[in-house]
C-alpha cells in the first residue's frame, strides 16, 4: 500500500497567511490596543492585581457539604473517574461563584487559586474526582493522552520511567515558563488546573508570566526582533501527544492576535528538536528572539511565585500567561504530586459546540 506522507497538524487559527507577515509598527500599534482591552493582565510583581486578596478563594462549607453528597453517591453507585459525567458530581454553590471566577481567569490576572483544603481528608482517587468535577465547572476538560490520561495527568517525578525530554512534568526538574499546548488537539487548552495533593519539602514553586508583560518588555528592548515572534514554528509534541498518522511537530507562532487578544504557545524545549526534526534551521534572528524571550519571561520582576500546599487548586489561563516550576526533591524522598486538568472554555465565543466551532472555523 502506498505511505501517505506525514503531515503536521494543522493548527486552528484566524490568523490568515499576511498577518504573519506583521511589521514591528504593526505589532506595535496591536500591543496597544491589546493593552487597552486587556488591561487586567498588564500586571508584574508586586502588582495589586496579583496581591493574595485579589487571588486567593475558598470552598463554603456549603460547597464542601455538596462535595460530601456527590462523593457518597458516587461510592454507592461504584463510579470511577473515567465514567464520571457532570451530572454525577453536582456543587451548585460552586456554580454561583463561577461567573466571578472566570472572569478573573478571562479578564483578569489571568490565575486563581481555590483552597479546597481536602487532601488530608481525601484518598487520592477521590482527590482526583473532586479536582475534575471542580474543574469541570471552568471549562470543558480535554484528554491529554491517546489512550490514557483522558481526564487528568499526575505531575509527579516518574523518574527513570520518564524517558521523554520534552515531559518536564513527569521530572522533578526546573520547568522554563512554557504554555501547555495539547499537541493533539487543534485548539489548546484555555485553561489549566494543578491541584496539589502533596507539597514538597523543599522547592516546587510555580511561577506565572503575562505574554503581554513580556512583549511590552520586549518591544522596550529588541523592537526590531518582534515580527520573529509572529512566524510560525515547528514544535516537536511530547511522546505521548502525537497522532501515529501524523509527523511529531506541529506548527504554531509564538505570539498571535486573536480578535485585539495577544495569545502565546511556546516551550523552548519543543522548538529546538521541532525546527531540526523538521528540517528548518533557525535563522540568526531567530535564535535572538528566542534567547531574548527565555531570558524575558524568566524575570523575577515580571513573574508571580507561590508554593501550591496540599489541597490549593491554582487554575491559570493557557492561552496568554506561561507558566513554570522551580526543581524540587525528586522521588521518594518528596512525593510531590499534583493533578493536572486541561479545560477548553465553554462560555466564550463558540466554546464547545460542534456547530459552532465548525461555522466558525469553515464559515459555512
Ligand atoms: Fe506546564
Amino acid at each position: 500500500m502506498e505511505q501517505t506522507p506525514l503531515q503536521p497538524i494543522k493548527v486552528n487559527s484566524s490568523v490568515p497567511e499576511e498577518a504573519r507577515q506583521l511589521t514591528v509598527d504593526s505589532i506595535l500599534a496591536l500591543l496597544d490596543a491589546s493593552e487597552d482591552d486587556w488591561s487586567g493582565r498588564c500586571w508584574h510583581a508586586n502588582h495589586s492585581a496579583i496581591a493574595e486578596e485579589n487571588i486567593r478563594f475558598s470552598l463554603t462549607p456549603e460547597m464542601c457539604d455538596e462535595i460530601t453528597d456527590a462523593l457518597t453517591f458516587i461510592h454507592q453507585n461504584n463510579l470511577t473517574l473515567n465514567h464520571l459525567t457532570q451530572e454525577d458530581f453536582r456543587i451548585p454553590s460552586l456554580a454561583r461563584c463561577m461567573t466571578k471566577m472566570r472572569e478573573q481567569l478571562d479578564q483578569g490576572a489571568g490565575f486563581l487559586i481555590l483552597e479546597t483544603n481536602l487532601s488530608a481528608q481525601l484518598n487520592e482517587s477521590d482527590f482526583e474526582l473532586v479536582g475534575w468535577a471542580v474543574c469541570n465547572y471552568f471549562g470543558q476538560i480535554m484528554r491529554q493522552g491517546i489512550n490514557s490520561d483522558l481526564r487528568l495527568f499526575t505531575v509527579a517525578d516518574k523518574g527513570s520511567e520518564n524517558i521523554d525530554p520534552t515531559r518536564i512534568g513527569a521530572s522533578a526538574n526546573r520547568s522554563a515558563k512554557h504554555t501547555d499546548n495539547g499537541c493533539l488537539e487543534p485548539r489548546p487548552p484555555a485553561y489549566i488546573g494543578l491541584y496539589c495533593y502533596r507539597s514538597s519539602p523543599h522547592g516546587g514553586e510555580t511561577t506565572i508570566v503575562s505574554a503581554l508583560s513580556v512583549l511590552r518588555e520586549i518591544s522596550r528592548q529588541r523592537p526590531e526582533l518582534l515580527p520573529q515572534y509572529f512566524q510560525p514554528y515547528h514544535f516537536q509534541a511530547p511522546q505521548a501527544h502525537v497522532w501515529p498518522t501524523n509527523a511529531p511537530t506541529i506548527q504554531k507562532p509564538i505570539f498571535e492576535f486573536i480578535d485585539n487578544e495577544l495569545h502565546v504557545h511556546y516551550a523552548n524545549v519543543m522548538i529546538f528538536p521541532g525546527m531540526s526534526l523538521a528540517g528548518h534551521a533557525l535563522s540568526p534572528s531567530q535564535v535572538d528572539a528566542l534567547t531574548l524571550l527565555d531570558e524575558v519571561i524568566e524575570r523575577p520582576n515580571l513573574n508571580f511565585q507561590t508554593l501550591l500546599k496540599p489541597g490549593d487548586l491554582l487554575v491559570m489561563n493557557n492561552l496568554a500567561f506561561l507558566h513554570g516550576r522551580e526543581a524540587f526533591d525528586p522521588g521518594q524522598v518528596s512525593g510531590r504530586t499534583l493533578k493536572r486538568y486541561w479545560m477548553w472554555r465553554r462560555h466564550i465565543g463558540p466554546g464547545t459546540d460542534p456547530v459552532l466551532l465548525d461555522l466558525a472555523e469553515f464559515g459555512y
